[in-house]
């Protein structure tokens, strides 16, 4: 089905809007992203134009019209056992640290921010698991703008795609399959607790603090400078003195922020509230 025409104006305001709601900045180059990706919600709330969808979400009170654009816009790829490099200095060598910083007092908190469909989160749980830490020992939450990767989060019935690079022995372990999908043990699902979370927003993000080890990979890359100040100093606030942040290997705080002490580990570069 042919697309509904976007004139360049309306573009603008679009991204105005979804960039005010969210932090996510979509360049001129991306504009048939917008006309592909929200075509389709046009024509399913049975409007006829761009313009009219705009009026419709900026007065909707309805959330699941701004929560359907956010699910519409976002671009949620991830994967189980992603950047491992990363996730082994994290389980290896900062966790035991802090657990003996804690003396067995409290546990560690992990947050995966903008975790997608929670490949992330569980990766960790499992990835700890292996080691031999005990639930009893972590809490890990795993949350998203979008509210449609956090119910697949929940399920946690992933593709081949997603667990490609899983360890054989993990898969078998801790996933059930049946024809082309795969389902995480209950063990490993259980350990994580999801949540709707805008980093961009500093209210909304204040649910989450004291946390000690932070990931937020490959979600910075969306937002221009000044949302991406705005998230990062949000993630600050919600780490405890001492506590890692780590991004994704592609991304950088350059120019972002002076707060943070970069530690290199392994080639692994993590953030460290000092
Ligand atoms: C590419 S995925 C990254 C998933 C995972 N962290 C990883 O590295 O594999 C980016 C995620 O960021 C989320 N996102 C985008 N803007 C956000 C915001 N303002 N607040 C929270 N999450 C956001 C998207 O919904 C998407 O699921």
């Amino acid at each position: 089905m042919l697309n509904i025409p976007l004139p360049e104006s309306t573009f603008k305001d679009i991204r105005d809007y979804i960039y005010e709601k969210s932090g996510i900045y979509i360049s001129d180059t991306k504009k048939y992203l917008i006309e592909n990706r929200l075509s389709r919600i046009i024509r399913e709330n049975k409007l006829n134009s761009f313009e009219d969808y705009l009026k419709l979400i900026k007065q909707s009170g309805n959330r699941n019209d701004l929560n359907r654009l956010f699910d519409a816009v976002t671009t949620n790829e991830t994967y189980f056992y992603r950047e491992p490099r990363q996730l082994n200095v994290c389980v290896e060598g900062i966790m035991p640290k802090i657990l003996a910083q804690k003396k067995g007092a409290k546990n560690v908190r992990i947050w995966s921010a903008a975790c997608s469909t929670g490949e992330e989160p569980y990766t960790i749980s499992l990835m700890l698991m292996e080691k031999g830490y005990l639930p009893e020992q972590f809490d890990i939450y795993g949350s998203d703008l979008s509210e449609g990767v956090l119910q697949s989060a929940k399920q946690a019935v992933y593709n081949s795609y997603s667990i490609r690079n899983l360890p054989e022995p993990h898969l078998k372990k801790y996933f059930s399959n049946s024809g082309r999908s795969y389902t995480l043990s209950s063990s490993v699902k259980n350990t994580v607790k999801f949540m709707k979370i805008n980093l961009v927003e500093d209210k909304n993000i204040k649910q989450l603090g004291g946390m000690d080890i932070i990931f937020c990979r490959n979600v910075l890359i969306y937002f221009d400078t000044k949302a991406k100040q705005r998230a990062v100093s949000n993630l600050y606030d919600s780490l405890n003195p001492g506590g890692y942040l780590f991004i994704g290997s592609s991304e950088s705080l350059h120019n972002i922020t002076r707060a943070f002490r970069p530690n290199v580990v392994n080639k692994v570069i993590m953030y460290q509230k000092v």
